[in-house]
């Protein structure tokens, strides 16, 4: 059978790298990948982006199943597109991705339905947003309330960080649309964890824990990034929290989102905040993977991901259990120089290795010209660790990171460094 990858991140290399691992699988192609698909063999690019297109490519192709990675598509409506055309996709529809889409949309969803999350409130209106400010202090945290590429979030630590923020998205309108609205709430503290699953509609299928590495400089110091680094799983998550987040958080969304009448399919991703006392809260839900959290994740699955995607587009994950390579996988997350703010493009790549049974080395921004790689985004590539201990792990990682070279190239040299310091 023929499958469809939507994306071109290091998340969308390494759901196809998976997805071709199957036997069943006669192509897997991705629209529009990367350099690292393009070297793949067991991969083809298909120069497309549009919905509209990549709908008449399934057709003519007879794709058995489409997976979308970003939220972008998903938000704009693809899913409903498939649909309608009768194609077999992943993903939720543009009404239910508004969980991802709007952050008013979401906090109103968990407020109604008692879902775990910050107090908050929402405006357009410049004057009450200051006034909201002074009334609450900081720490406060500032949400643009549509998708802004990671960059829509300001966690104000003090109360002229926080009016600045206010004033950025709604008067000086530096987030367009997006920033429109804001949703301002109470700062949560805590460690942070990324719970994902995989949904029908009404079955829910939990992926193994994994946690993020959002800061770009070591000690999770210096600006919020998409993620420079995630590993699996994370023993921050254990059994009883596990079963906690599902019975409080993620059971209430889905079924939540079947009363409300928007029936949810496709990954949904909890960003968890959990507090001192084990007491886990949502800070965002995302209607996709988490890039780089996928990468880690896939490295670990040892099932036929066709079979579950088959399951998933099917409505029967109830029939389908997960089984996980026990070990740690680490990714390391390499970016350009400049990123996040300013990345730069351009700058040739070399020294990335074979893969190995202990390391994986997905490509994120990366393209490939005439057989040479180099950078075309921001965050390069994600270098994966397998190994017995997180330490292995994570050695795996880096003694590959320090083998590839480009010009600027940023890393943190503290992946995993939660979970090491833990006491088991
Ligand atoms: P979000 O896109 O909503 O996940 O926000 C991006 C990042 O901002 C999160 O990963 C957290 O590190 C931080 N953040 C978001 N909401 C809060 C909150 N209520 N309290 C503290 N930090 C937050
Ligand atoms: N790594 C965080 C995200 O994908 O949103």
């Amino acid at each position: 059978m023929k499958i469809l990858v939507v994306g071109s991140g290091g998340r969308e290399h390494a759901l196809a790298w998976k997805l071709a691992q199957s036997e069943r699988v006669q192509t897997v192609f991705v629209a529009p990948g990367n350099g690292g698909t393009a070297l793949d063999r067991n991969l083809k690019d298909i120069n497309l982006s549009d919905p509209a297109a990549l709908a008449d490519f399934a057709l003519q192709e007879h794709i058995a199943i489409t997976v979308v990675g970003p939220e972008v598509p998903l938000a704009a409506g693809i899913v409903n597109l498939f649909r309608e055309r009768g194609l077999k996709i992943f993903g939720p529809t543009k009404e239910a991705a508004q969980l991802e889409s709007s952050k008013d949309f979401a906090k109103s969803f968990m407020q109604r339905h008692h879902i775990p999350t910050a107090q908050y409130q929402t405006f357009s209106d410049l004057k009450a947003a200051h006034a909201y400010l002074d009334t609450h202090g900081a720490p406060i945290v500032i949400k643009a309330d549509g998708l802004a590429a990671g960059k829509g979030v300001v966690v104000a630590m003090n109360i002229a960080e926080a009016h600045a923020a206010v004033d950025m998205m709604l008067s000086d309108n530096k987030l367009g649309d997006a920033g429109a609205r804001v949703v301002i709430e109470e700062f949560l503290s805590g460690e942070e964890a990324s719970f994902i699953v995989m949904v029908d509609g009404k079955n829910i299928l939990p992926l193994a824990t994994s946690q993020d590495h959002k800061r770009l400089l070591d000690h999770d110091l210096g600006p919020n990034t998409g993620g420079m680094g995630a590993y699996s799983p994370a023993p921050i998550v254990t059994p009883e929290l596990h079963a906690r987040v599902m019975r409080e958080i993620i059971q209430p969304t889905v079924q939540g989102m079947a009363k409300d009448g928007i029936v949810f399919t496709g990954f949904l991703y909890a960003g968890l905040m959990i507090d001192e006392h084990g007491n886990p809260k949502t800070l965002e839900f995302n209607c996709r993977m988490g890039d780089p959290e996928t990468q880690p994740i896939m490295a670990r699955l040892k099932t036929d991901l066709v079979n579950v995607m088959e399951h998933a587009v099917n409505g029967t994950l109830d029939s389908i259990a997960l089984e996980w390579d026990r070990r740690t996988a680490m990714g390391v997350v390499m970016a350009a120089a400049g990123y996040p703010d300013a990345p730069v493009k351009g700058a040739n790549i070399t020294g990335i290795p074979h893969d190995t049974s202990d390391c994986i080395t997905f490509h994120a921004g990366t393209s490939l010209n005439g057989g040479q790689l180099s950078v075309s985004g921001g965050r390069v590539l994600c270098v994966v660790g397998l190994g017995d201990t997180v330490k292995s792990a994570q050695k795996h990682a880096y003694d590959v990171v320090e083998q590839i070279q480009f010009e600027g190239a940023q890393f943190r040299k503290d992946i995993g460094w939660r979970a090491l310091n833990r006491k088991h």
